[in-house]
């Protein structure tokens, strides 16, 4: 094969020796580095290539340029088989079109009805007059698979009660054209936001913002979001579940009195504080109320009291956490006989 790149590459051997033209590219195109497909779907490649400085002179844009894609093997001489789309072509292997304007250097291409065994490598080559070159070093791996991959979630932050949330899900979109949808499954009310982003790479995702307030009672619930990809008739999902983690003060904060019968002096009474809350509780304090005055009398998450004759009274307690305090109901501490105290039932001292 006699094409002008190659004699191109000898002269400039010639003149400059080995060492100046060895590793150099003829054309240097910018693509991402692999693609995720469905099956049925379409997929676009962003592509864009530009012309090394040796060739500048060589390369005309304003004339017609056509574009080729050759799979597995950049060496398409030996397998003809391999060049999959000519844009100059009306009849190629795979369905496709240049949908960049390659005047301005977007080789951007579309291919429709992917099918698995479309899963290769990909080159790009342009065919000008009288410039033709491939890029050797820059290939593009198309991933054809017949299940899209789960969207991906993310939470900055702490989810806290009462304080707005946004938790994003994005999914990349291999087909532009028929973008997917995202929806959200939360135990609460929320609001949403889509867009189009662009990444890095030039490939495009779809971006859900979900906004809303939790409360304690959406801890350890699960959130979902789906990707819903159009393919032909029919849709085809991909979920990502994540369960919530709500930090809350403490809650259902509740004290118990063991035994709950009033009791002599002398004998031991429980008291025990419960409820919930996250992250766990990490102190536990004891009140007493006692002829309208409050006292701190322990802490713990029990308290064992030897009853004394000054022990009868209401008692609560307070739990507390990163988040805040739960205060609980009071319990009353009723003692039988011992002299002023007598039969009291209300007990309060
Ligand atoms: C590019 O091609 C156009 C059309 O053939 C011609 O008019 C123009 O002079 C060429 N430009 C260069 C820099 O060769
Ligand atoms: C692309 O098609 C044109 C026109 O048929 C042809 O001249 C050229 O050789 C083709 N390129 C490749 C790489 O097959
Ligand atoms: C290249 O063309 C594609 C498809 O027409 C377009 O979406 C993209 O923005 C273009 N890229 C640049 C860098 O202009
Ligand atoms: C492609 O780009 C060239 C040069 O910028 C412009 O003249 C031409 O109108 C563009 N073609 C299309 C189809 O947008
Ligand atoms: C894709 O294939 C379906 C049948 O499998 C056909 O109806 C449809 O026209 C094709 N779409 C494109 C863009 O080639
Ligand atoms: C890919 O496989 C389909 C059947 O799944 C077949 O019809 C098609 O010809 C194959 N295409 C190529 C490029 O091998
Ligand atoms: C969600 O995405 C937006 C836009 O990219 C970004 O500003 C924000 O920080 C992201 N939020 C989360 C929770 O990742
Ligand atoms: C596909 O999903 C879209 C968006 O969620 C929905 O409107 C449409 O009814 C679904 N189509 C089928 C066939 O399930
Ligand atoms: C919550 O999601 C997990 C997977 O993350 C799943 O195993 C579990 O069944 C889901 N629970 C509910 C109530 O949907
Ligand atoms: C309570 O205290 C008294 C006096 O110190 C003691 O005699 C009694 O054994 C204690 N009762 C219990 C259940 O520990
Ligand atoms: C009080 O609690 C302690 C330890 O939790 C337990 O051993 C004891 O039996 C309890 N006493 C009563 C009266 O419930
Ligand atoms: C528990 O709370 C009490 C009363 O507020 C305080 O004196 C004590 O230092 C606290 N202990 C811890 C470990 O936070």
């Amino acid at each position: 094969m006699a094409c002008p790149e190659n004699m191109f590459f000898l002269i400039v051997l010639f003149i400059s020796g080995v060492l100046v033209c060895f590793g150099q590219r003829d054309l240097i195109t910018t693509m991402p580095d692999r693609l995720d497909v469905l099956t049925g779907s379409c997929v676009q490649i962003p592509c864009s290539f530009d012309i090394p400085d040796q060739h500048k002179d060589t390369f005309n844009s304003t004339i017609l340029t056509s574009g080729v894609w050759i799979k597995e093997n950049s060496n398409f001489g030996e397998r003809p088989d391999n060049v999959i789309f000519n844009s100059s072509k009306t009849v190629n292997r795979y369905q496709g079109k240049i949908t960049g304007n390659m005047s301005q250097k977007n080789c951007t291409t579309v291919f429709f009805n992917v099918t698995t065994n479309y899963t290769d490598v990909y080159f790009f080559r342009i065919e000008s007059q009288p410039f033709r070159a491939t890029d050797y070093d820059k290939s593009v791996y198309i991933d054809v698979r017949d299940f899209p991959s789960s969207p991906v979630l993310s939470v900055s932050g702490e989810v806290k009660e009462g304080t707005l949330v946004s938790l994003n899900c994005s999914a990349v979109t291999p087909c532009p054209e028929h973008p997917h949808e995202l929806t959200w499954t939360l135990p609460t009310q929320f609001t949403t936001e889509n867009q189009l982003q662009e990444n890095p790479d030039q490939t495009k995702s779809v971006l859900s913002t979900v906004t809303f307030t939790p409360s304690y009672l959406h801890h350890e619930k699960n959130i979902t979001c789906t990707a819903v990809y159009p393919v032909g008739t029919s849709n085809k999902t991909a979920e990502h579940n994540m369960m919530l983690n709500v930090s809350f003060s403490p809650k259902d904060t509740s004290a118990s009195i063991s035994p709950d019968d009033p009791v002599f002096v002398g004998s031991c009474v429980n008291l025990t504080c419960s409820g919930t809350a996250n992250p766990p509780v990490t102190n536990f304090t004891w009140f007493k109320i006692s002829e309208g005055k409050t006292t701190q009398v322990a802490s713990g998450q029990s308290y064992t009291l030897n009853v004394t004759v000054g022990d009868g009274g209401l008692y609560y307690c307070e739990a507390r956490n990163s988040q805040g305090c739960g205060k609980s109901n009071e319990v009353q501490l009723a003692i039988k006989g011992g002299g002023e105290h007598l039969d009291s039932p209300v007990g309060l001292t």
